[in-house]
């Protein structure tokens, strides 16, 4: 019996696949290794597949088969939403191609249980600064529609052949829960100002003159340690027969500003940068705060760290690297 991660290399795949081995489920890892890395999967069983490509169904249908899979954790997925503007082809040939042969080798070889990756990128910009499921989504990127398509294809599947499937939209990840899994991109705000802060150079602050307490946006951090448990948590609650939501938001229900992200960094390091507040970055909403009382009531999940442990352990970690 073992469950598979799509993504198991990645930053936040990797923190998933650790956390359910060292509770003792057998693991396997698939990756294309485009972002992820190997050493983040020292000890486990992993496969180099891209799940796009036509011959990976029969490859993970032998997976699936030769290792008794029973639930499949699906992280694997590109991710920036400016390439996605860029390369939308890649993005819906690579997110959802490799989406419908993983759903293709699951439903042949009866694996019925699924969570899936999705992302807050699929509200768009709501006109609520506190967002819940409710929310209608209106992704603005190929990339959230990738993400919100994906959910589609997961609720298409139960209605087919009956796959039991849960999609857990993530709000702003960041931090590290082991210095060698820790975010090795600089493609959002806390490693971006890590990576300026190392190379001597100013960070920008996209923008300080948005409707919020200090004018710069206010997102919803939440620890990739608790965005890791959020799975396990959705694994378990596939067992339950009485399902009433298959979707829910993975965040921590209170809002950091980019200036006070920046402050935190300070204090963390002790380090006093200057930084410049640079124009607005287009597509950015003022404010997006994950509604989490579904997660919290229905899986009994809630994130156990805050802004300052993010902060703080990512900062370990590149200090350790
Ligand atoms: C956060 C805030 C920026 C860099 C994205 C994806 C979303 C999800 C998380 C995958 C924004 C500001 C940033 C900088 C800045 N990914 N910023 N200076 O855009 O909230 O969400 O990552 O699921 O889908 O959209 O994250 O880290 O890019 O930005 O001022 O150098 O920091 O404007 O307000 P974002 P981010």
């Amino acid at each position: 019996m073992s469950v598979l991660v799509t993504g198991g290399a990645g930053y936040i795949g990797s923190h998933v696949a650790r956390i359910l081995s060292q509770s003792g489920t057998e693991v396997q890892v698939v990756d294309n290794y485009s972002t992820g890395l190997d050493s983040r999967v020292l000890g486990l069983s992993s496969t180099n597949l891209e799940l796009s490509e036509p011959i990976a169904i029969a490859a993970l249908e032998q997976i699936m088969t030769t290792h008794k899979v029973t639930a499949v954790i699906h992280l694997a997925a590109l991710k920036q939403v400016g390439e996605s503007v860029k390369k939308p082809e890649e993005y819906f040939l690579k997110n959802l191609g490799g989406q419908a042969n993983l759903l293709t080798a699951m439903k042949n070889t009866g694996v019925k249980k699924l969570v899936f990756s999705s992302s807050a990128a699929s509200y768009g910009v709501p006109d609520v600064d506190l967002v819940s499921e409710t929310q209608s989504p209106e992704p603005i990127n190929p990339y959230g529609q990738t993400k919100l398509i994906g959910e589609w294809m997961a609720k298409n599947a139960e209605v087919a052949w009956g796959l039991s499937q849960v999609s857990l939209r993530y709000f702003n990840v960041a931090g590290a829960g082991w210095p060698d899994l820790a975010d090795t991109q600089k493609l959002n705000l806390i490693p971006i100002v890590f990576a300026a802060i190392k190379e001597g150079t100013t960070p920008k602050v996209f923008g300080d003159d948005y409707p919020t307490n200090d004018g710069s946006c206010v997102r919803d951090y939440v620890h990739v340690m608790d965005l890791a448990k959020a799975h396990v948590a959705a694994l378990d609650y596939l067992d339950n027969d009485s399902r009433k939501h298959d979707v829910f938001n993975v965040g921590t229900g209170t809002g950091s500003s980019v200036l006070e992200v920046i402050q935190q960094i300070k204090k963390t390091t002790g380090i006093d940068f200057k930084f410049e507040i640079a124009p607005r970055r287009a597509g950015d909403p003022p404010k997006l705060i994950a509604d989490v009382s579904r997660i919290n009531q229905v899986m009994n999940w809630k994130a156990d760290n805050g802004l300052v442990e993010i902060v703080e352990s990512a900062w370990q970690a590149l200090e350790n690297s």
